[in-house]
């Protein structure tokens, strides 16, 4: 006859040891997440991006609309036709231009009703500083009281209906990038135009995530040597927009920086 007892003493040990076995996978799945995840995190470090660490943590703050903050990443840090002041912009490609991802990414936002939303397009502006872009707004004689006077009239930039014809140029591209003279005695460039005090230049560039920087800081000797007019520190502010809350990086060097 069968002994309750030791069939219950039976089943607390079977359920016992089922317990520990399945303890025992729980951990081990745990570590091997977890192990992916380090990987994952000091992959991102070694590549020293700051807004592709930010885009991670902030996935859920950029709406699906534009596909989330790493779609953003991608899309605001890609160059896909080349560099505008290469060729002294002889060949910009409005067409290019206009299908990069940057400008898609902007015409998707502004579609879904994101970009006139208060506060989802955050200006970055740097002192002494010239970033390059195709100018969608001409700056001569363009005024702007103020550096952040002219990164709000890049955010209120309104760019025209969609040219089909690229000889157009590139006036229905958006302002995502700007640059102030804060100078009042004029700003220095290396071209043929006279940069007057408060001219506000608005700007297309593609990467504004990695601005192409025309000059930034103090210049160096080579480029006075180059440009007898040239002072010694940048008279320029520039900016970017960005989607709250991505940073810009550093940036690469615009062409331009040789000239
Ligand atoms: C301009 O860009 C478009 C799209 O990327 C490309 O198909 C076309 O060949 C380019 N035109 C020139 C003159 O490079
Ligand atoms: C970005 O930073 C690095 C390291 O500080 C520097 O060498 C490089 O020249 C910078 N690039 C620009 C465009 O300022």
């Amino acid at each position: 006859m069968a002994n309750p007892a030791a069939g219950m003493l039976r089943h607390a040990r079977g359920a016992f040891l089922l317990s520990i076995v399945l303890f025992a996978v729980i951990v081990y799945h745990h570590s091997i997440i977890q192990s992916g995840y380090s990987e994952r995190m000091s992959a991102a470090r070694s590549e020293e991006q700051p807004h592709w660490q930010a885009a991670a943590r902030w996935e859920w703050v950029l709406a699906p609309a534009e596909g989330g903050a790493t779609a953003a990443c991608e899309a605001l840090s890609a160059r896909v036709c080349g560099s505008p002041a290469m060729d002294g912009y002889a060949h910009v490609n409005a067409s290019c231009l206009r299908s990069s991802p940057a400008a898609r990414w902007w015409r998707n936002a502004a579609a879904s009703g994101r970009l006139a939303e208060k506060a989802f397009l955050e200006a970055h502006v740097e002192q002494r500083a010239d970033y390059d872009g195709v100018a969608v707004k001409w700056g001569l004689g363009h005024k702007a009281a103020s550096a952040q006077a002219c990164a709000q009239a890049c955010l209120d930039h309104v760019p025209a209906p969609a040219l089909t014809d690229s000889a157009q140029g590139v006036q229905d591209l958006p302002c995502n990038a700007f640059s102030w003279c804060g100078d009042a005695s004029g700003c220095f460039e290396p071209d043929i135009h006279r940069h007057e005090y408060r001219d506000c230049w608005l700007k297309f560039a593609e990467a504004p995530l990695e601005p192409e920087v025309n000059m930034r800081g103090e210049l160096p000797p080579d480029f006075r040597a180059r440009h007898p007019r040239a002072p010694v520190t940048v008279q320029w502010a520039s900016g970017v927009l960005l989607p709250a809350p991505l940073q810009p990086g550093n940036g690469t060097w615009s062409p331009r920086y040789s000239w």
